[in-house]
């Protein structure tokens, strides 16, 4: 959840970690903060609240050195202040640690460290590790065996950073379980490390990601990696391919709405290298499957969040009707609590943009664990969510800055597509003229994204008439069903809206109760085999004085006769409607956000990668 970003080279440090931090504000951000070694001394600035407060306390307290480490923060243990922002200090000033993750021991550590006479100054866990570092360095004067001691004594998952003056030339980086990535990028006589790939892209490409257990010491000259058991392991380097441009926010107010406005591209993006034009096919090269291994998969069980969770049940809807493998969506957090009935049969499918959600990850884990194929979709490049899986398929879209996952929820409703025809195309389940046809209706997907996004203005004018609600009942049916849940997640994760989703059939069973001229219904009513189920839903709700706002396909005369606002989508065939109804209620979502004034991009106590369970 927190940013991390260090570097050791031969510039000064302090405006390339703060650019990184910038870039990784999406991340965490209520407070901040940078170290650097200046003149043989750890100077530490830091305070609450965004990175613009910490580069107005070092333009008034500058800061000047070579080599640094700085974090932006999302609280786990004590308030978003001063104190408790990161980097902490050890007692003797001499060693300082930016940390992502939770120590789970840490009280029963905080009254250990108490006993030997500690003074902590913050309420964070953070300290305990500084502390165990500087108190095992005492012994051994070595850093790097005092990092590996204090590994061993913390519980939870952790990704830190260390810098000390006693040993000025390096950098020490480590990883314990899923806490978030530990990227470390190869200059010329420079080295940068980062939780994630968006604070350094600009500066390098080539990068090493530490594995769980693993610890890096990081010099000018390069990066040697061990276990935390001191067993020296190569460093891979990956090559990243992404655009630095990709991550800026160019003439959009915000990253969510170029996000966005990205799909029509985003959307062919994540086709690329996919479909073979000869014989019009799917290939998925890295899910590493024959059709024998198509043939033999019993069951899919789909494992993520959030959003990406939302993705997943409509990704059940595609892979049953073409493939007729049964498939089951679990929620990530609760998956290893349940007993799943998984084997080897089994392929448990996990769905995460960042690739280092904590839930997901040990989802994952739980799958291996009862001898399950692994595959991911995933969006961040080298995250562990991409690396632990047996197959993958990459969004290929590009980092997703904005909190509220937009591009990045129906890019996988495409590869999710693609899966299902790939599938369906090795088992037999279809012949080329349906393959065809299937691949034929996804080319026109982009499009149709750009025509959606045309109607923009109109769901703008809607947002201004709404802005005021204090509640809101999302609606859908079939393979729109999970549309409204992510219709309704949209609203109230950036605007603060209550807001539910709800399968329209449900409505009798209770929530009608709400309705009234103050409750308004979002309903999902494209034309397709649920539409006139969904009708007789506008019908009950306007009976009862609602009002209703209804995603609908253009050329329908009858829905504007009977709602009060519609939100047009073009026609499409009903396998890939999910994918353009979402883009206005995503629209809808984003201007009565903007509209109230809000922060659209770095909403309140959320954060873009979730890595503590
Ligand atoms: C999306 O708008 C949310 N911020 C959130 O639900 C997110 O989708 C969820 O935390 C999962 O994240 P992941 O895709 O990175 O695993």
């Amino acid at each position: 959840m927190c940013g991390i970003v260090a570097y050791i080279g031969g510039q000064n440090a302090t405006p390339i970690i703060v650019n990184g931090l910038k870039k990784l504000e999406y991340r965490g951000y209520d407070s901040a903060g940078v170290a650097v070694l200046q003149n043989g001394k750890i100077e530490v600035r830091r305070d609450a609240g965004k990175i613009a407060r910490l580069e107005a306390l070092i333009a008034e307290q500058p800061l000047s050195g070579s080599i640094g480490i700085g974090h932006t923060r999302w609280a786990t243990h004590g308030a978003p202040n001063q104190q408790n922002a990161h980097p902490h200090l050890s007692s003797n000033g001499e060693i300082v640690i930016v940390h992502n993750g939770i120590v789970e021991n840490y009280l029963s550590l905080r009254d250990e460290l108490l006993a030997e006479g500690a003074v902590f100054h913050s309420e964070t866990d953070t300290e305990t590790i500084v502390f165990l570092i500087e108190r095992y360095f005492a012994v051994t004067q070595d850093l790097a065996k005092a990092v590996q001691l204090t590994m061993k004594r913390v519980k939870g998952a952790h990704g830190i950073v260390v810098m000390s003056a006693k040993e000025p030339d390096k950098l020490l980086a480590a990883r314990l379980g899923n806490a978030g990535g530990v990227a470390i990028g190869r200059g010329n006589g420079e080295m940068f490390i980062a939780s994630d790939l968006p604070a350094i892209v600009e500066h390098t490409r080539e990068i090493t990601f530490l594995e769980n257990g693993q610890m890096a010491v990081v010099t000018r000259q390069g990066v040697s990696i061990q276990t935390l058991d001191g067993q020296k392991v190569p460093a891979q380097i990956q090559h990243i391919p992404w655009d630095p441009v990709s991550a800026e926010k160019g003439n959009y107010r915000h990253f969510m709405q170029k996000e966005i406005h990205e799909q029509v591209r985003s959307l062919s993006d994540t086709m690329i290298g996919r479909i073979d034009f000869d014989d019009y096919r799917i290939t998925l090269p890295d899910l590493r499957l024959d059709a024998a291994g198509a043939r033999g998969i019993k069951r899919i069980f789909i494992t993520a969040c959030g959003t990406a969770l939302h993705a997943g049940l409509v990704g059940k809807i595609i892979i049953e009707h073409l493939t007729r493998i049964p498939v089951e969506v679990m929620v990530a957090s609760e998956f290893r609590y349940i007993d799943p009935i998984v084997d080897s049969d089994t392929v448990v499918l996990a769905i995460s943009q960042s690739g280092e959600t904590a839930d997901t990850l040990a989802a994952m884990e739980e799958g291996r664990r009862k001898g399950a194929k692994l595959w991911s979709i995933v969006n961040a490049i080298g995250s562990q969510a991409m690396r632990s899986a047996d197959g993958a398929i990459a969004m290929q879209v590009g980092p997703e800055i904005g909190v509220a996952s937009t591009k990045a929820f129906t890019a996988p409703l495409v590869d999710l597509y693609m899966l299902a025809v790939y599938l369906a195309d090795l088992r037999g389940n279809i012949n080329p003229a349906k393959r065809f046809e299937l691949i034929r209706d996804l080319l026109m997907v982009p499009t149709l994204a750009g025509k959606t996004l045309e109607h923009e203005p109109e769901v703008e004018k809607a947002a201004a008439k709404y802005k005021d609600m204090r509640s809101v009942l999302y609606l859908g049916r079939g393979i729109n069903m999970p549309i409204a849940y992510e219709g309704a997640l949209k609203l109230k994760e950036i605007s603060y809206i209550h807001a539910e989703g709800y399968p329209a059939g449900e409505m009798k069973h209770g929530p009608i109760a709400l309705i009234d001229q103050d409750l308004p219904v979002v309903v999902i009513a494209p034309k397709d085999a649920w539409y006139e189920k969904m009708i007789s839903q506008v019908e009950q709700a306007k009976a009862r004085g609602g009002k209703v706002i209804a995603v609908a396909t253009e050329g329908d005369a009858l829905i504007p006769t009977l709602v009060d606002e519609v939100l047009w989508v073009p026609p499409v065939p009903w396998l890939l409607s999910p994918i353009l109804t979402s883009i206005p209620l995503q629209l809808f979502a984003y201007h009565i956000a903007t509209q109230l004034g809000l922060d659209v991009d770095q909403p309140r106590n959320l954060a873009k990668s979730v890595t503590v369970e």
